[in-house]
């Protein structure tokens, strides 16, 4: 297994006492898998991106990275959240570089902007290499956060609700750009959604959590083909899984302490 939540527990310490946030949660994702996780909101979805990515320690249980237990932040990951979090005074390419002038500082510039070119236009936009993030669309600044989160090939892509602040199309648009950034370079994805049809038709695993604290409720394999369309959500197989994911979620609503 690529990624190994293992009898994971967390506990935050607020002003309230302790909050227990993760109770026993074990989950794997195998290489190159891609594994979606929804759940109610406020469940702890996030705080498990920031365990697998070595951001927070856990209160027990622990989490391995290719078999080696995770202990502090880990570059092999990167990391794309809902908001994109762009520097407003670098244009696009010197945002897209910045994991790369952490990781590999003594890379070319010239390198740098070539490996971040190729990604630019992966995601169509090469014509806005020199722009600035205040000339860009929300779903432009997207595909530039999810340029810079690949640049420095991270075995590991998490993703916490990228795509949620972008309307209906443009997030559709996205989830066929994410595809093809998958299939151009072979990343393990955990991505956190509150869309069942984006965890649907781009994991191949589908995680439902229970409500605070969060335990896993229910697993289910989403396997469509593997050049998909987006009118696959539209058959009956989707439908159904739809429907059952719904329904756990409604589960998952009504257990939340
Ligand atoms: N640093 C922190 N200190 C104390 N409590 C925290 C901290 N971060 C999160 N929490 C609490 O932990 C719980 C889970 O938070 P988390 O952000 O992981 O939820 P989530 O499932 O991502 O929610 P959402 O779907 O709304 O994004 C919440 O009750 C939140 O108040
Ligand atoms: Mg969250």
């Amino acid at each position: 297994m690529h990624i190994d939540i293992r009898d994971v527990s967390h506990d935050y310490q607020t002003n309230q006492g302790l909050l227990p946030v993760i109770k026993n949660l074990s989950i794997s994702v195998k290489k190159g898998g891609f594994t979606a996780i929804v759940g109610p909101s406020g469940c702890g979805k996030s705080t498990i991106t920031r365990l697998v990515s070595g951001l927070l320690k856990p209160s027990k249980g622990s989490i391995f990275i290719s078999n080696e237990k995770v202990i502090s932040p880990l570059s092999t990951v990167g990391m794309a959240f809902q908001n994109p979090v762009l520097l407003e005074w670098r244009n696009v390419i010197n945002n897209i570089i910045l994991p790369l002038e952490i990781v590999s500082k003594n890379l070319k510039y010239n390198f740098k902007r070539k490996r971040a070119l190729e990604l630019l236009k992966l995601v169509g936009l090469e014509d806005f290499e020199l722009n600035l993030p205040s000339e860009l669309s929300g779903g432009m600044k997207q595909r530039v956060s999810l340029c810079r989160s690949l640049v420095h090939k991270p075995e590991i892509l998490i993703l916490d609700e990228p795509f949620a602040a972008l309307d209906a199309f443009t997030r559709e648009d996205l989830w066929n750009v994410m595809l093809k950034l998958k299939s151009e370079q072979d990343f393990t994805c955990i991505l956190i959604t509150h869309d069942l049809r984006e965890a649907v038709y781009l994991a191949d695993q589908v995680i439902v959590l229970s409500g605070r604290p969060a335990t896993l409720q229910y697993t289910v394999k989403s396997d469509f083909k593997k050049n998909k369309t987006i009118s696959d959500l539209y058959s009956s197989k989707a439908t159904k899984l739809l429907s059952t994911l719904r329904q756990q979620i409604e589960i998952a609503q009504s257990k939340n302490e």
